[in-house]
């Protein structure tokens, strides 16, 4: 068995840096003049060529280091919600280790939860197992805007609105770094589809830019001091991320002040010298570094950055500089000193999966079917392959080896009572030829007559098959074709509602689904995300009501995909390789709201088996600041929790605004009967547009209405403010 723990250089380095005392002391020193002088030592002491070594890929997974100095490699692993399986030094499979480890639920499953303490708990997991495998950067958050629903990749994203990404995004990064572990906040920026993105080139407004795509890397960088920045594939105005002056230099390391270092995504260089001059400092993965033969000199930033150099073409200086900032982050995680110890697979890390799982799921619709009551149940049909269907192992870069997963048939089974029957059909085939099996059809219909209550569990995959490669609809590296169902789904739906009224529809998946065909005769709706390898468990519990949902939508649910304002007011996917996002700041329920599409289901909507009541708004101006302070009161019969959510409506605007943005909220536990006062703050900013005529941030005078609500659609309270 191999061992993943480096220790071999560290004697070394603590007598080369004359450092003692413990890790919190030096955690202090790490920004000091002392650290800095060492680091200028370091580099004093290296040559040309050991500086170029750093800002390269030397394996799949790590950068260089210099060995005759002490200074280690950086390892790597993805990323975003599990540490990745090992690959060794290349990318084949490395079979002969422990990787299999935590897996949490996704990106979108944790935004769902609009619970900031859960987003440092899912960082505290990786960090934490990252740590125990010998890693030094995870790669995740990602933070890429939901923009259209047929991206890929949205499971592994949060949200559609700057607001929430923001407020999650702070804690999942403290979480993963107080473990002495960096994250990376990825794809900078713009990376909203997969398809052709390693070529396509995104244009969008400054006032897109600024209002939407950029304030989650803001507040990764400025709030969550995010260690790394990760590029993204696709150009932006005519330029790759990853060597874009503007987005690197001017905005992140200009007025963002990022002092981290930024890393390309994998394979993503086409210029050594834009990557060298326009702030990129390491540049990871290419298929030079493949079997048999790495050659990872021949990168775009290995031995042509010496010529470079050499030829006087680039100072050595901004080498210098580089390598600075990948040292400051070897201080920042430790890298010089020995680490506390890690954990893997502890119960305390599954317990935190189950958590986020359970605050996750959105009661999405309920006509009185929900909870199940088990015991008057006593044959309960589960019918959809995604029942027992497993997900961690497959949709890209972000597969996870997980330890064990808990499949929703599992969950269901383990939570009820012997007594209770549960027969299984699997209603329809994951292939890749999309066939429909109508003899699965017509099996899962006979069950559902048979039963008291029937569960379909249906929705999206990451893939076809368990091959790791094989990806399907929620994957890295290609979009869907539709937001409408594979596999005959809509059939199997349709008929099983009509042979049996009482089922329950369950929905895997990390994006919208067009529900259009069978919506309307649903008694019971849930989302279940893909819910980690807790996920199964949790479900059990909200379907027969050990838990009340408290999860939210962090992105609407359009009717279908035409109404989605990507596809409507803006282009995709594009043409000749150009994308204009035309639709600018209305994305999700900026558009829905303002151009009054109705949605399926509305960004922030979610029930609960309890009811909230909203009074006595009070809105106070101090110190610059507005303060919204309600009374909520658990109305309902059983304890549950709500997010109160406040948006912000500005009546007069000399640009046009969304009809309202989320600009606070708060997610609140209550018993039943009890009331609690709620105070919400909103700065400055709340108020602001980005005003990209001027270049400016603008808070225009005038009146702007607060809407407090359950939703961006169910509104209960609301109050005016002159600012
Ligand atoms: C993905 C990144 C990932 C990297 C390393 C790329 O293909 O876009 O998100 O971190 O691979 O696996």
């Amino acid at each position: 068995m191999k061992t993943y723990f480096r220790v071999n250089f560290f004697a070394l380095v603590f007598l080369f840096f004359g450092l003692i005392g413990c890790q919190e002391t030096k955690r202090e020193l790490s920004d000091s003049d002392i650290v800095n002088a060492k680091i200028d030592s370091l580099i004093n002491e290296m040559t040309l060529v050991e500086k170029v070594n750093m800002i390269h890929g030397s394996s799949s997974f790590t950068s260089g280091g210099v060995e005759r100095l002490g200074i280690p490699e950086l390892v790597m692993s993805d990323g975003p919600h599990g540490v990745r399986h090992e690959h060794g030094r290349d990318w084949s499979k490395d079979e002969d280790v422990l990787d299999s480890g935590t897996y949490l639920p996704t990106g979108t499953a944790l935004a769902a939860t609009w619970n900031p303490d859960l987003g440092y708990e899912f960082g505290k997991v990786l960090g934490s197992e990252a740590k125990f495998r010998g890693k030094d950067i995870i790669l995740g958050p990602g933070l890429n805007i939901i923009r259209t629903p047929l991206n890929g990749r949205n499971f592994e994203y949060m949200t559609e609105d700057p607001y929430l990404n923001s407020k999650m995004v702070v804690g999942y990064v403290k979480g993963v770094q107080d473990q002495g572990i960096a994250a990376c906040a990825k794809h900078y920026i713009a990376n909203n589809q997969e398809f052709e993105r390693n070529q396509v080139n995104i244009e969008m407004s400054d006032r897109a830019f600024r209002e939407i795509y950029l304030p989650g890397f803001k507040a990764a960088v400025q709030e969550g001091e995010v260690l790394s920045v990760m590029g993204a594939y696709n150009k932006f105005r005519g330029e790759y991320c990853n060597q874009n002056e503007f987005l690197l230099k001017d905005i992140l390391k200009g007025e963002l002040g990022f002092k981290g270092l930024v890393m390309s995504d994998w394979n993503a260089l086409d210029n050594t010298l834009k990557a060298v001059k326009n702030g990129l400092d390491i540049e990871m993965g290419t298929d030079l570094g493949m079997l048999p033969n790495p050659e990872y000199g021949k990168f775009f930033m290995g031995d042509t950055v010496v010529t470079l150099v050499e030829n006087g073409v680039v100072e050595e200086s901004v080498i210098d500089e580089k390598v600075r900032r990948i040292l400051r982050v070897m201080y920042k995680i430790n890298k010089f000193s020995e680490r506390t110890p890690g954990a893997y697979n502890t119960k305390t890390h599954q317990q935190t999966a189950y958590n986020v799982a359970k605050e996750a799921i959105v009661l999405l619709k309920n006509d009185g079917l929900l909870p199940i009551n088990k015991n008057n149940a006593k044959k309960i049909a589960v019918i959809g392959a995604n029942a027992d269907w497993k997900h961690a192992g497959a949709g890209g870069s972000s597969q996870v080896k997980a330890y064990y997963e808990v499949t929703p048939l599992e969950g269901i089974t383990n939570f009820l009572a012997k007594n209770v029957d549960v027969q299984f059909s699997q209603g329809y085939e994951i292939t890749k030829d999309g066939g429909v099996n109508t003899s699965l059809i017509t099996e899962a219909v006979s069950n559902a007559k048979k039963a008291d209550i029937s569960i379909l569990i249906i929705g999206w995959v990451h893939g076809y098959s368990d091959d790791w490669n094989d990806n399907a609809f929620d994957a890295e590296g290609i979009d869907k074709h539709s937001m409408k169902l594979p596999f005959g789904q809509d059939e199997l739906i349709k008929s099983v509602l009509v042979a049996n009224p009482n089922t329950v529809v369950v929905l895997v998946g990390g994006a919208p689904i067009d529900m259009t065909e069978w919506v309307g005769s649903a008694k019971g709706i849930i989302q279940a995300w893909y819910g980690g390898m807790e996920g199964g468990n949790a479900l059990a519990e909200v379907i027969f009501g050990d838990v009340n949902p408290s999860g939210k939508l962090p992105m609407t649910f359009p009717k279908k995909l035409e109404d989605s304002p990507a596809h409507t007011l803006g282009e995709y996917p594009g043409e000749d390789l150009v994308m204009n996002y035309n639709e600018g700041i209305f994305v999700g329920y900026r558009y829905f709201d303002t151009y009054e599409v109705e949605p399926e289901f509305a960004f922030g909507h979610g029930l609960s088996y309890t009811t909230f009541d909203y009074s006595d708004i009070s809105i106070e101006k101090s110190e610059g600041n507005v303060k919204v302070s309600l009374s909520l009161t658990n109305s309902g019969d059983v304890a549950g929790g709500e997010v109160v959510q406040v948006y912000v409506k500005d009546t007069e605007s000399s640009l046009e605004r969304p009809e309202k943005e989320l600009k606070g909220f708060k997610k609140v536990f209550l018993n039943s009967g009890e009331t609690q006062t709620i105070e919400i703050t909103l700065n400055n900013e709340a108020f602001r547009y980005y005003d990209d005529t001027k270049s400016e941030w603008v808070l225009e005078p005038g009146k702007f209405e607060i809407l407090v609500g359950s939703s961006s659609r169910d509104i209960r309270l609301s109050g005016d403010v002159e600012m």
